[in-house]
């Protein structure tokens, strides 16, 4: 089929307005959040109903054109934008957020609708989605299903997989399969869903998902502590965690990082003491205020005057930011190197401190910013400085990552920024057993081309 036919018969599926080729069109869905990552699509279309998603599955199958999905374009490891003439899938136009299921405490929702859209519904109906992150306004209940997001929650709630309980999806050939409501239990042979989850786009084009929802917190309280070391900071945030009934949340920032949030989010310190680490702590309860509990736990820490507390929404917000801000801040000052990394607990603050060191050794003038959720054992890398495709830091962290035996992606996904990582971390066993499931869902290979393996003939 000639590329005129292709595009004519892509246009003939989404209509006029939903296929777009004009360069400038393309643009925004061509080059990733941290413009590290770009390349050229044929066509983006925007599809309105699952049954336009098949029939583009279906057309690219018989063309053998790659396919790469995408929702709000956040993703931090270049999986969601077209590496070589593919057609990029946007899944933003199925948007609605169908239901609130009040007595079981479930959503359900297009797979484009965000985060923000499927939390503001889920409030009104007296739930909370389990997983929160800071690109909550364009990120898509899809792509976080896809990417098995992560965020500030998940040592309470667990990560995207955990809430997921039904979906609607589309195969490379452009079979839909549906398991819609989704039960809670359900034991019927594999769990396609959980499958698809955390498979980048490589498996299937999620279409709709069904998640369960968690009881929102009456009251929360949130504190910001000073800390001399990474290894203080940690050893503190197990203190609280075992001190405290209900902790959301654990997170760990740097001087270095405040600083950027102050010059590019006018944001101000949290307290008048400057300390090279800071911990955030969130602590929730159902019926008896938390922030006596916190601060108490904060004096025994004797973090003397480098400690802030807020239990009112303006006051956590504030405190809040200083650390979702970082990621912008981050992007601001230049196009960053991003590695999502874990090890476990006991080797977090060990990573925190050796990471600058480590890219110190390969490339004297990069700067490093260290964040991360200390709960998980996530710590994310951000190096300035090297150009987007200098990977000799990249390599230095992922490395040393391996060696304190941790995992090369904790919650951003492999993308194409990590896959030739991925053999060295989970084995070739491993991945072969993955690439027989890739062989088997999608065949001809045209569902994200590239992203988490190779291609098999390059
Ligand atoms: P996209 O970026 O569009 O796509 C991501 C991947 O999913 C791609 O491989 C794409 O092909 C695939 N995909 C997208 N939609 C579908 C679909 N419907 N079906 C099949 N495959 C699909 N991530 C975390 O885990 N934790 C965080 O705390 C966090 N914080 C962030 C903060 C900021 C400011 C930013 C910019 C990003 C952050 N991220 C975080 C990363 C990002 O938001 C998540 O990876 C998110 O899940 C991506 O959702 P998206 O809709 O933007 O997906
Ligand atoms: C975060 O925790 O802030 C996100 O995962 C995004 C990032 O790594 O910058
Ligand atoms: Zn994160």
């Amino acid at each position: 089929m000639s590329d005129d036919a292709f595009v004519s018969a892509l246009r003939a599926i989404v209509g006029e307005r939903h296929c777009l080729t004009d360069p400038d069109l393309r643009a925004g869905y061509e080059t990733d959040w941290t413009r590290r990552f770009r390349g050229s699509a044929r066509a983006v279309v925007r599809p309105g109903s699952v049954e336009q998603v098949a029939e583009v599955l279906r057309l690219c199958a018989d063309a053998e054109v790659g396919v790469v999905p995408q929702g709000g374009n956040t993703g931090l490891v270049g999986g969601s934008v077209p590496r070589d003439g593919e057609v990029v899938v946007s899944l933003r136009r199925l948007g609605d957020v169908e239901t609130v299921d009040l007595d079981a405490g479930e959503a359900t929702c297009g797979a484009g609708a965000t985060l923000a859209e499927v939390q503001q519904a889920a409030r009104s109906a007296g739930w909370e989605v389990g997983v929160d992150l800071a690109a909550r306004d364009s990120a898509t209940i899809g792509g976080m299903v896809a990417t098995n997001a992560g965020g500030a929650n998940v040592l309470r709630h667990g990560p995207m997989r955990r809430q997921l309980i039904g979906f609607e999806a589309v195969l490379a050939d452009g079979t839909i399969i549906r398991r819609l409501p989704g039960m809670v239990k359900d034991n019927t042979g594999y769990d396609l869903g959980g499958l698809i989850a955390g498979s980048e786009g490589t498996l299937a084009v999620l279409t709709r998902v069904r998640l369960r929802l968690v009881p929102p917190l009456a009251r929360r309280a949130v504190a910001v502590a000073g800390f001399g070391s990474a290894a203080a900071a940690v050893e503190a945030a197990s203190r609280l965690r075992r001190a405290l009934g209900t902790v959301l949340a654990l997170e760990l920032f740097t001087d270095a990082g405040l600083e950027l949030v102050m010059r590019h989010a006018s944001a101000a310190p949290p307290f008048a003491e400057r300390t090279p680490f800071y911990l955030l702590v969130e602590a929730g309860s159902d019926e008896a205020d938390p922030t006596d509990g916190l601060a108490n736990a904060l004096e025994a820490l004797e973090v003397g005057e480098a400690g802030a507390i807020a239990n009112d929404a303006v006051g956590r917000r504030r405190l809040w930011e200083l650390r979702e801000r970082h990621t912008e801040s981050v992007n601001a000052e230049g196009i960053p190197h991003k590695l999502d990394v874990s090890v476990p607990v006991a080797r977090f603050a060990e990573l925190a401190e050796r990471a600058p060191d480590a890219v110190r050794a390969v490339d004297g003038d990069a700067r490093t910013i260290v964040y991360g959720h200390v709960g998980d054992g996530n710590l994310h890398v951000n190096i300035l400085g090297p150009a987007p495709d200098d990977e000799v830091v990249d390599d230095a962290v992922l490395e040393l990552t391996l060696r304190l035996g941790g995992s090369v992606s904790a919650e951003h996904g492999i993308g194409i920024a990590k896959v030739d990582w991925l053999i060295r971390d989970r084995g070739e066993a491993a991945v072969e057993a993955m690439r027989a499931v890739k062989r088997a869902w999608d065949p001809s290979w045209i569902l994200n081309p590239g992203v988490i393996f190779a291609q098999p003939d390059s």
